[in-house]
């Protein structure tokens, strides 16, 4: 019987683990009690709010005896978890500044403190965290720090035979308690719900998500949303539009490529539309350039780009954005095998610009280079953002902490870099200096793949570019790095991070 559906699994590839938490917000601590979380001022931990010092009493004044054995004076960000205490399974005792009134994004990396902090000990907890204490000027705070406990509560045991256990029901104790639960509910949900389904299938393993698989995903994760029209071009419609690029990578795997698209139309109808376009390399073996042995595993994660648009896709049309939005996924495994394209080959795009191929494994600028002229060509956009796992360039300059952007425009760089800072997500600017265009010169086609060499992430944008009009507002965005985090942040756990959908529906919500 285990078998049996094994095998279905396979067939019908994956699903999507949608990790829902209850979450509500309340005036009223309420009678549970299993998991209490407090925010504290420096000034707090010397004075007690009344209720924290109810357990401090119950638990013979052993609250403050920690405290100050761990010496925790309640610097922001701060965290002192007890466990069995008072009644209660849990007590976390949080820090926080009361120095300037926090932005959303702190109380998003608080939320996501919590998260790490508190461990459910079996299922069906009960958590309640205390914000009516918490002095700040956002009427939606606890809305925030709930999403950024949601962005954090995340796991994929989907193989593991031990499922983790969850919290599952969170009361936010605070003031304003419609305000927050409309931010939280009609809103932010939504966008940690895309952030969790971008990481899902980053994790899922190769053997399971290729083009066809991540197509049928998308279309069952957005069946019930208004206003989403879903489109997918196959080998034979691409081959009419002359895709020789995306068609090209594909060609050495057993699975098609495919070009998805999902159109979201929330705002005007004919008010020109944002593209937001995802490089979807279901697997990155390199292909006939094929990669070392080492670290190969996470070639699975290289559809990342993708998965970002497809969560955000997700994220904007459960929430309701004015905006018209059209996200496009150029979806291919890259494979070694008899039908694959060799260095050398050269490939001719739908734009009609030859590329001659150096490096089969620099191929996402090649789906993408068809992917984005489609868009252009269909949409007419007023605004176009490419996301990818582009080059290992990119990751090596710029690590975890920030993915690597690059525009035609400095000015707009740096417009581009405050939409990541208010979205909680980084990034920082490379260059593109008209050298590196004159580096893709080749001898038998237009332009070729890879330029000798350095600096890379710029040399990748440039054949990306090559591809997107000079008159239109556009913004590379070359995740390599951030795609996948060595280390937790406050709002992600180690792994699949699911970087770019918190980041393009903030783009969304200031450029729509
Ligand atoms: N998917 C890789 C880039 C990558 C590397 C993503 C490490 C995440 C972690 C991409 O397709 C690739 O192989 N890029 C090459 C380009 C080179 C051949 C010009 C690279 O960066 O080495
Ligand atoms: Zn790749
Ligand atoms: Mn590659």
């Amino acid at each position: 019987m285990r078998k049996f559906f094994v095998l279905l699994g396979s067939i019908f590839a994956l699903s999507i683990q949608a990790q829902t938490i209850d979450v509500t917000f309340s005036g009223e601590p309420g009678r549970v009690v299993d998991q209490k979380v407090f925010f504290l001022t420096e000034a707090q931990t010397k004075n007690f709010p009344e209720i924290l010092e109810s357990y401090n009493q119950a638990s013979n004044g052993y609250i403050k005896d920690v405290m100050l054995h761990k010496e925790f004076t309640g610097k922001n960000g701060e965290t002192l978890s007890l466990d069995l205490i008072a009644g209660t399974e849990q007590i976390v005792l949080m820090g926080v500044s009361q120095a300037q009134p926090l932005s959303p994004v702190d109380l998003q990396n608080l939320g996501g403190k919590i998260a790490a902090e508190l461990s459910a000990t079996s299922d069906n907890v009960n958590a309640t965290i205390l914000v009516n204490n918490l002095d700040t000027r956002d009427r939606t705070a606890a809305a925030h720090i709930a999403y950024g406990y949601h962005l954090r509560a995340y796991h994929f045991d989907k193989y593991k035979s031990d499922k983790d256990k969850v919290i599952s029901r969170l009361t936010f104790v605070t003031n304003n308690t419609d305000a927050n639960t409309t931010k939280y509910n009609e809103d932010l949900r939504y966008v940690a719900q895309g952030v969790h389904m971008a990481r899902d299938m980053a994790w899922e393993p190769g053997k399971t998500i290729y083009p066809a698989s991540f197509v049928e995903e998308v279309k069952a994760a957005f069946k019930d949303l208004d206003n989403i029209d879903i489109e997918v071009l196959g080998v034979q419609q691409m081959e009419r539009l002359d895709m020789g690029a995306l068609l090209g990578v594909g060609h050495g795997s057993i699975h098609d490529p495919k070009l998805l698209i999902i159109e979201y139309k929330g705002g005007n109808t004919g008010s020109a539309p944002l593209v937001l376009a995802g490089k979807g390399i279901t697997f990155d073996t390199g292909g006939t350039s094929i990669k070392p042995n080492s670290g190969m595993w996470a070639m699975k994660s290289d559809l990342s780009g993708a998965a970002a648009v497809a969560g955000t896709m997700y994220a904007l049309a459960s929430r309701g954005e004015r905006a018209n939005v059209i996200g496009v996924m150029p979806l291919a495994e890259n494979m070694p095998g008899s039908k694959a394209i060799r260095p050398g080959d050269v490939l001719e795009t739908m734009k009609g610009t030859t590329i001659e191929i150096i490096s089969t494994d620099a191929e996402g600028r090649l789906i993408l280079a068809d992917a984005v002229y489609y868009a252009q060509q269909q949409y007419n956009p007023k605004m176009l953002v490419n996301i990818a796992t582009l080059t290992g360039s990119a990751a090596r300059a710029l690590s975890d902490e920030y993915a690597a952007l690059v525009t035609r425009d400095f000015a707009f760089s740096t417009e581009i870099m405050a939409v990541g800072k208010s979205a909680g997500e980084h990034v920082w600017p490379l260059p593109l200096h008209p050298n590196h265009f004159d580096q893709l010169q080749s001898n038998i086609a237009d332009i070729k793949n890879s330029g000798v060499g350095n600096p890379g992430a710029s040399i990748g944008a440039a054949v990306v570019g090559t591809f997107v009009d000079e008159e239109l507002p556009w913004v590379h965005l070359d995740i390599a790095g951030v795609d996948w985090l060595d280390k937790a942040t406050d709002t992600a756990p180690k792994g699949a991070h699911g970087w770019g959908v918190r980041f393009m529906d903030q783009l969304v919500r200031e450029y729509k």
